[in-house]
């Protein structure tokens, strides 16, 4: 007996019990076309595809298609479950943006705002001393931190990433990842840590405050990269 037959048989006497697997079934519908081919004229072939099991076959193979069909509308159901799950991932991710936005907004200087304190240097002593005796002032935060409590007091600078060797605009981590600026001014940097670690509202811009902070931030600035300062 060929091995043919022998598959042959098998399958059919599944047929015959009527086990409705469609798994195997679909496999003998996909295969059928090779066992007559192989087959020949042989008497079983026209078995295979007699009336009685092309029926059965039909039968199981429209239970598969509705099993299909079914689990299409499942899967339709659910990709739209899913879309709307998404849609709302999006929405609610743009009103985090816009949030964020507006946070970046108060902490990134205005359009057309020009400082009162050059980044460069050369501030007036009186704008430092103010600068420094804010440094100190823990009325700034809400939560009883004065920017000495993490940069250090007495010129024992600390609290920095090696950024804050290059001067101003230049680029900060805190400021990439929290406000999404890629380059910040020492105001900025300033009322970034008035916002984040100080956990208070950003100071005015042009305040004397803000201005006079920042330009003791830029001597700080040069102290940390090992350059000559004013402090
Ligand atoms: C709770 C701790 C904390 C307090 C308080 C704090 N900062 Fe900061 N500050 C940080 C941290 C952390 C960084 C480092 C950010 C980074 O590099 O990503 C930083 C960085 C800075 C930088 C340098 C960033 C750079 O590389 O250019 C400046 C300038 C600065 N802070 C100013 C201030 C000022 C001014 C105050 C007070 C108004 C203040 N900070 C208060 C935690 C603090």
């Amino acid at each position: 007996m060929s091995q043919h037959d022998d598959k042959r048989r098998k399958l059919l006497g599944r047929l015959n019990r009527q086990l409705a697997y469609t798994a195997p079934l679909l496999a003998l519908v996909a295969g059928g076309a090779v066992l007559q081919a192989s087959a020949g004229d042989d008497a079983a072939v026209a078995d295979v595809t007699s009336p009685s099991e092309a029926s059965l076959m039909l039968a199981s193979n429209h239970a598969e298609g509705a099993t299909e069909a079914q689990g299409e509308a499942e899967g339709e159901a659910q990709g739209e479950a899913q879309g709307e799950a998404e849609a709302e991932g999006e929405a609610e991710g743009k009103a985090e943006g816009e949030a964020e936005g507006g946070a970046s907004a108060a902490v990134a200087r205005p359009e057309g705002y020009s400082p009162a304190y050059s980044e460069a240097g050369d501030n007036p002593r009186e704008m430092l001393a103010r600068g420094e005796a804010l440094y100190y002032d823990t009325s700034l935060s809400s939560n009883g931190l004065a920017c000495a409590s993490c940069h250090g007091s007495d010129g024992q600078d600390m609290g920095y990433n090696p950024t804050f060797e290059q001067p101003f605009p230049h680029r900060v981590a805190m400021a990439a990842n929290q406000f999404g600026m890629s380059d910040v001014h020492a105001d900025e940097m300033v009322q970034i840590c008035m916002v984040s670690p100080m956990a208070a509202e950003p100071l005015a811009w042009g305040s004397e405050a803000l201005t006079s902070l920042a330009a003791y931030m830029v001597e700080v600035q040069k102290r940390v990269a090992g350059e000559p300062h004013d402090l």
